[in-house]
């Protein structure tokens, strides 16, 4: 067994007297996701800016690589088989992001910025068979999340025994569509299969999480760099990120104590060295307690030298989770990216159920948080849950408040028409 630091264990121990299931998000809802189209393509790793805003330090190369088109930045190539590109990465400097002159599409708004910004989408299995899906999806973005399909229960439905299709098929479609894809998520509490969520003990479990995480990289190793290596490890009583932050609950942290995250990004780093390792939260986009929590964990976790490259911050504003105002945004990516770490606005939506968030609040919503993103360098990609209204998982989780109704939080319409939400968000790209 690996040691523990002490903070390591004092922390186990607080949660260990402190820590509850409740408050975590549900079980139900969400949209469905069965199987799409396959395709191969690729790009290559780029190289790095040389643009005016590469005068900090620490910015890795690679930026963007098969999606920028940004100056000084990396190559672009879209035939033959094999890897997408080279990862997210890079942003060096400190100063602002130079905005294109004027885009068509979001994905363009993206790839023209210096540094470029990834633009990126959910994307279930179920829409690819949709073609005005398929469409709007490759057109607007350059970066793909798998919505369900590269979950444990997805992907190793049986000890040891992988399913990769469904998987297969969206990083197949992204990469044939240049764009690069997020691996969501290699350790998480939720959507366990049956067999792991039984699991118990260091040994069992340790042992599960290594064969998982060195299978489902090895797997997708040409085609996706970066990687959601630990969701959501992180609970609060209230899902707004108030209350009580402690280690969450699960499966992992029950068997090894918050040193599961640490041997995760060290398992992960072995795997592949060269991706890009995130941990990925909800309500965390602001100021809270949550946030907090998760800022010291990540400090921590820098300090002791762990292999984590960045943090994804979900925003997903309005029921069941928190609202954020655009300057709390930009001081908390801020705080973090101060660490030296990459940030990601990773799963966004605005919820408008129950007219919690009025219309007028999402859009202003929607323009500042990407404005805050936006204006930070070392703020990599905006990737939005979903693309259409009416796939929302919002439409039918508990806590959404929506009751089966369209949640209205995306930038598409059902017929995937562009909203006035749409129009906020390619301002806000553009600088306005
Ligand atoms: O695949 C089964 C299907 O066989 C069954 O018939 C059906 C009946 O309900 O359920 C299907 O599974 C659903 C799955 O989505 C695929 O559609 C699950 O019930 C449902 O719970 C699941 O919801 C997903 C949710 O994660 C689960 O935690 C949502 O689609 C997905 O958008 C959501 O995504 C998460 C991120 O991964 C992490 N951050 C929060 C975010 C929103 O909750």
């Amino acid at each position: 067994m690996r040691s523990v630091p002490l903070t390591l264990l004092l922390s186990a121990f607080l949660c260990a007297t402190g820590c509850s299931d409740s408050g975590g998000e549900g079980e139900t809802g969400g949209a469905g996701a069965t199987s799409g189209t396959a395709g191969t393509t690729s790009g290559t790793g780029g190289a790095g800016t040389t643009s005016s805003v590469t005068s900090g330090t620490g910015g890795a190369p690679g930026v963007t690589s098969s999606v920028a088109s940004g100056t000084g930045g990396a190559t672009s190539a879209a035939s033959g088989t094999g890897g997408a590109g080279g990862g997210t990465g890079g942003a060096g400097g400190e100063e602002a992001r130079v905005p294109a002159a004027s885009a068509s599409t979001l994905r363009e708004a993206g790839e023209k910025a210096n540094p470029p910004i990834l633009i990126g989408a959910a994307i279930s299995g179920g829409g690819l068979n949709n073609n005005d899906y398929k469409r709007v999806a490759a057109a607007e973005h350059s970066y793909v999340t798998a919505e369900n399909e590269m979950k444990w229960d997805a992907l190793e439905p049986n000890a040891g025994q992988f399913s990769w299709g469904a998987a297969d098929n969206i990083v197949n479609w992204a990469v044939s569509n240049r764009m690069q894809v997020k691996g969501h998520t290699l350790v998480w509490h939720n959507q366990l299969p049956g067999w792991a969520s039984s699991l118990s003990g260091a040994a069992q479990v340790e042992q599960a999480m290594r064969r998982h995480i060195e299978n489902v990289m090895g797997h997708f190793k040409d085609r996706v760099h970066t990687w959601d290596v630990v969701n959501e490890a992180v609970l609060t009583d209230s899902d707004t990120g108030v209350g009580n932050p402690r280690m969450r609950p699960s499966v992992f942290f029950n068997a090894l104590g918050e040193g599961f995250l640490d041997l995760a990004f060290e398992i992960a780093k072995e795997q592949d060295p060269t991706a890009k390792l995130y941990y990925n939260d909800y309500s965390i986009d602001a100021l809270n307690d949550k946030a907090d929590f998760v800022y010291e964990m990540v400090k921590g976790m820098v300090e002791r030298g762990v292999p984590i490259d960045g943090v994804g911050f979900q925003m997903h504003i309005g029921p069941p989770n928190n609202e954020a105002g655009g300057a709390d945004v930009a001081a908390n990516l801020k705080r973090f990216s101060d660490l030296g770490l990459e940030v990601l606005i990773s799963e966004m939506d605005i919820n408008r159920c129950s007219n919690q968030v009025t219309a007028e609040e999402q859009l202003a919503y929607y323009h500042d948080i990407v404005e805050a993103c936006f204006q930070l360098p070392k703020c990599v990609g905006i990737t939005f849950w979903g693309i259409n209204d009416g796939r929302s998982w919002l439409n039918g989780w508990s806590g959404a408040l929506c009751n089966g109704q369209s949640s209205q939080s995306l930038l598409f319409n059902d017929q995937y028409q562009k909203k006035e939400t749409y129009n906020k968000v390619m301002d806000a790209l553009l600088g306005r």
